[in-house]
């Protein structure tokens, strides 16, 4: 409610009413509230107002902020998880629900080919989506094409700068990877179960929150918007964003948004490394074809057709 009512001030009797709770109940968890890091100014016969939230997903603020999606079923909200994708995928079995995991932190985030992800507390968006669409399995790949859309625009609307598609799978702010997702899928002979896209979203690290190897490669949508970016807003965005893009999947070719995807990536015009099945070659991207194959010539003037690979820019 105080996020709700947001700058104004609530009484404490008028939320005790609204949520049909006692006066003292309202001050204990107005207190719990601050001491979880929330900004609450309160004032006696005037009431309370919140000035800010601390680096935490709240379920009573993440459930009213996405009630209008159609996107899942329910949303579950951790502080602390091994990995958001792991847990989903314990979750799928034995229902049809989709669903959406969201973590503050992840304590073994994993990127693609098993890679560790840093998933710093409350610093990201972490958080893995089931889905079911009803559709043959070598469609994943397409899907992984139009996630990467959404993504992008999403990320956009909070960037000062361009935002860009690596293909296939991250999103980039300046030559820095500021996303990184993976999809997986359970899948038998009839089609797909369920779709797992695990999405990584550096939102509010500042350029000292990357150590290492991260401090030369990763970036975040804080470092190109002039101020820290409003968790939630963010992710409704997103996934305003997502579902767009989830219902142009399940009913045009990729073709439709073939042209759009090609200005919005930036492979083109280099010299990169790939890296097929564990085979790594030298080459320049030349191409994407109507089913969202990569078109590559080698540095032997091979021409290669890739449906996923590792590309080092
Ligand atoms: C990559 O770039 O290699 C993909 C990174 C995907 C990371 C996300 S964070 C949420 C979800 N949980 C995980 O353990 N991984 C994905």
């Amino acid at each position: 409610m105080l996020y709700q009512y947001e700058p104004e001030y609530i009484s404490g009797q008028f939320i005790a009413e609204q949520l049909s709770i006692s006066r003292t109940a309202v001050k204990k968890v107005i207190d719990q509230l601050k001491t979880e890091g929330c900004q609450i100014d309160s004032i006696n016969h005037k009431g309370h107002r919140l000035i800010q939230l601390p680096d935490k997903w709240y379920s009573g603020i993440v459930l009213p902020t996405l009630q209008s999606q159609k996107l899942f079923d329910h949303i579950e909200v951790f502080e602390n998880i091994d990995s958001t994708q792991l847990h989903a995928k314990q979750k799928l079995v034995g229902n049809n629900d989709s669903f959406l995991i969201l973590s503050d932190e992840q304590t073994k985030g994993k990127g693609r080919f098993n890679r560790p992800w840093s998933s710093i507390k409350g610093k990201g968006l972490w958080m893995s989506l089931v889905l079911r669409p009803n559709v043959p399995f070598d469609m994943i790949t397409k899907f992984n094409l139009f996630m990467a859309l959404g993504i992008r625009d999403a990320i956009q609307t909070f960037s000062k700068e361009t935002v860009c598609v690596k293909w296939p799978n991250d999103i980039y702010i300046n030559q820095r990877k500021v996303c990184g997702f993976l999809t997986e899928m359970v899948a038998n002979s009839d089609g797909i179960e369920a779709v797992i896209c695990g999405i990584g979203i550096n939102m509010n690290q500042t350029a000292k929150d990357f150590s290492g190897e991260l401090a030369e490669k990763a970036t975040s949508i804080r470092i190109h918007n002039n101020d820290k970016v409003d968790r939630y807003a963010f992710l409704k965005t997103l996934l305003q964003h997502i579902e767009y893009r989830y219902a142009q999947f399940l009913n045009e070719p990729f073709s439709a948004i073939r042209e759009e995807y090609i200005a919005a990536s930036n492979i083109w015009h280099k010299q990169l490394k790939f890296t097929e099945n564990g085979i790594q070659f030298k080459g320049e991207a030349m191409d994407i074809d109507q089913n969202g194959f990569l078109i590559v010539r080698d540095e032997h003037n091979q021409q290669h057709q890739l449906m996923s690979a590792d590309i080092e820019i």
